[in-house]
């Protein structure tokens, strides 16, 4: 058995073009891979223990991977809980000490972009491949998925399964199904985002209150978001332009009425609109985060128009998901 040196592999972010919090009430969703990558290298080290440094955070530590614990070096508090991530992935695949992980995260990080399913998604994939042991897509997306349960305790698979197959899914009611929806059309879409956070358990925890207190009123928004979404589906797959956008709208609309809006996510939307995107929403958990722009034709007027005042850039969708980058 050759031993390998040293593997690096990459896994896309994600964004959420409908459905999101609808889908944790088993809604529909459609969510795309974006442009915007985590690498994940793997390489021996001499002394047999295991270290990660995540450079973009800078956050780094050692980890016993036989104890399950982790010995930060440095970092943030709030951004430390990468690591997690990252110790869970390895142990997941059956990986022994002494190793360097290197991590480069070129995803807006807190932003709703998937950035922590890429890590799992591409540590997963870089682990396995070091450790000999061929994965196939579908268990390098359950595993990643269980992955996320033991860190953040909920989460849907919507991240793990994008990061790992890439394109454009639909994933259906109560997440049976995961349908890849074929796009030929460019779907422009830009990206505003703000450097105030939110959290996403918080945010799920305030939408099931309201669920529970308003029953007779958020039961049918929450209808009209599947409405939504299996309307999108067919529009997104048509190239109807107008519908899109008009969807985008509604949907930003009930997002707000669950609670998740925020001022500068409002201010990024309505710029947007009023610049030429032809829909804006809030995308993933709100609160903070970010906002999509859909945009023909009027691409660089928007992200000149929000970058003004928060931070955009355009992202190409459906891209490919988990891949090898280089080995040796
Ligand atoms: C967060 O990106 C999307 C939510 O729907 C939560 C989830 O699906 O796990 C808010």
């Amino acid at each position: 058995m050759l031993n390998t040196k040293h593997v690096t592999t990459s896994a896309p972010g994600k964004t959420i073009l409908f459905g999101e919090h609808a889908v944790v009430y088993g809604k529909p969703a459609i969510a795309a891979a974006v442009d915007r990558r985590v690498y994940v290298k793997i390489e021996k080290r001499e002394d047999n223990r295991t270290h990660v440094n995540v450079e973009e955070l800078r956050v780094s530590g050692f980890l016993n991977l036989e104890r399950g614990l982790i010995e930060f070096d440095n970092g943030e508090y709030e951004k430390k809980n990468i690591l997690e991530y990252v110790l869970k992935s390895l142990i997941k695949t059956n990986t022994k000490d002494g190793l360097e992980v290197t991590i480069n995260i070129d995803i807006p990080i807190g932003a709703g972009l998937g950035s922590s399913a890429a890590v799992t998604v591409a540590t997963i994939l870089s682990s396995s491949i070091y450790n000999n042991i061929n994965l196939t897509r579908d268990e390098i997306a359950k595993q990643a998925h269980q992955v996320e349960l033991e860190v953040q305790g909920a989460a849907s698979p919507i991240d793990t399964t994008l990061s790992t197959h890439g394109g454009v899914i639909y994933l259906s009611k109560d997440a049976e199904e995961i349908i890849t929806l074929d796009i030929n059309t460019e779907i422009p879409i830009i990206i505003g985002y703000t450097s105030k956070r939110g959290n996403t358990g918080k945010l799920v925890e305030t939408v099931k209150l309201k669920v529970e207190k308003y029953p007779q009123i958020m039961n049918p928004i929450l209808n009209s978001m599947e409405s939504i979404t299996n309307h999108a589906r067919e529009a997104l797959v048509n190239g109807d332009q107008q519908k899109i956008g008009e969807l985008m709208n509604i949907n930003h609309g009930l997002l707000d009425s669950l609670g998740v809006n925020t001022e500068e996510l409002s201010k990024m939307v309505y710029f947007a609109r009023k610049t030429g995107a032809l829909g804006s929403k809030i995308t993933g958990a709100g609160g903070g985060g970010s906002i999509i722009a859909y945009c023909p034709g009027r691409v660089e007027e928007v992200i000149s128009c929000i970058n003004k005042f928060e931070n955009a850039f355009k992202i190409n969708i459906s891209v490919e998901g988990v891949r090898l980058e280089s080995k040796e």
